[in-house]
């Protein structure tokens, strides 16, 4: 199947050349949105400067593609520090850890992403890393094994997850700062479409942006991605002019619908109200009938769907509101029955 164009977790080629054309913001103060998250990062940043200290541990957690990435590169910059960054699922063996542990130089910062996807020993190595900044580690072999302590430099971890609920207690308690990344209001995101017409040096018109911003989920990786595939139709057809005629016409070849749904979208919400009578049903019963894993249903479909109110969670399952048959064009006769 093609590759969902609004999928918050797709990481595409084009994505790593942002990089160099620093369409990711370097400094706290260019970062748009994440107000609250912002606020307190800059009270921690400076005090911390001002203390010369490694800054406390801190977990961002919150749907994929809101820019906990983005954020933890920030954090490292204002800090005058490198950043190491690691994927949860790429350490595999406690030496993974130690490996990467022993690169660090004071104050620098080690970045986890999907932390909660360690292995739990490996977990559990880095409990005296981050609490003493200490590396247990098990040299030799049966009779000859022994734990050898190593002395690491005090470093900031940072830790992203999209699942706060499935990290161990332990872990969680190790962070001295938690930060929900919460959705992207129109307006911020029209902010971030601007800011990526200038770093492109592509012109949209008012209207376009603020068009555009509407159907990307909340989601500054979405509406960059939609950026660019509109960007392409506006070269094309409008000497690469990004207007409203060319936006609209760009976005519904792509599928996606006004409110930015797309046919992943309508094929869950579909699921529940055709084959499930609009819910309630388990996860797991309509993973089955979608074809979707249910990490994927939860972390992926799930999250935006929730927020703008076409579903519902009851502790039976999930329940399409009337908002999501209206989107569906079918009618609602939920309330005449009951
Ligand atoms: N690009 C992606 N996310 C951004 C943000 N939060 N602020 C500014 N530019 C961005």
């Amino acid at each position: 199947m093609e590759e969902r164009i609004v999928n918050p977790n797709l990481i595409d080629d084009e994505e790593k050349i942002e990089d160099s054309l620093s369409l990711r913001p370097e400094r706290l103060n260019e970062y748009i949105g994440q107000k609250e998250a912002k606020e307190m990062l800059d009270v921690y940043i400076k005090a911390a400067l001002k203390r010369k200290e490694a800054l406390d541990h801190v977990l961002l957690y919150g749907p994929p593609g809101l820019g906990k990435t983005t954020l933890a590169q920030i954090i490292a910059n204002e800090l005058n520090v490198n950043i190491k960054v690691v994927s949860g699922p790429a350490i595999e063996r406690s030496g993974d850890l130690a490996a990467v542990l022993s690169t660090l130089n004071e104050g620098d910062v080690l970045f986890i992403d999907e932390i909660h996807r360690l292995p739990r020993f490996v977990e559990e190595v880095l409990y005296s890393a981050m609490e003493d900044y200490v590396l247990d580690i098990m040299v030799g072999k049966d009779s000859q094994a022994r734990s050898i302590r190593v002395d690491l430099p005090p470093f900031t971890l940072i830790g992203a997850t999209t699942r706060f609920g499935d990290l161990s207690a332990p872990l969680r308690d190790r962070f001295g700062v938690v930060l929900r990344l919460e959705y992207y209001t129109n307006e911020e995101l029209e902010l971030i479409i601007n800011r990526t017409a200038l770093v492109y040096e592509t012109k949209i018109d008012e209207v376009a942006a603020s068009e555009l911003a509407r159907r990307s989920r909340g989601t500054p990786r979405i509406a960059n991605r939609l950026f660019r595939r509109v960007r392409d139709f506006a070269d094309v057809k409008n000497n690469g002019v990004i207007s409203i005629d060319i936006c609209k016409d760009a976005l519904s070849k792509l599928g996606i619908d006004k409110d930015g749904l797309d046919y992943t979208d309508y094929k869950y919400l579909r699921a529940i109200i055709e084959l499930f009578h609009g819910g309630p049903v388990g996860v797991e019963s309509l993973a089955a009938t979608i074809s979707e894993e249910v990490t994927t249903i939860e972390d992926v479909y799930e999250p935006y769907l929730l927020q703008e109110g076409y579903i519902k969670r009851s502790n039976r399952g999930r329940i399409a509101t009337e908002k999501a048959y209206n989107q569906l064009g079918i009618k609602y006769l939920k309330g005449i029955f009951s």
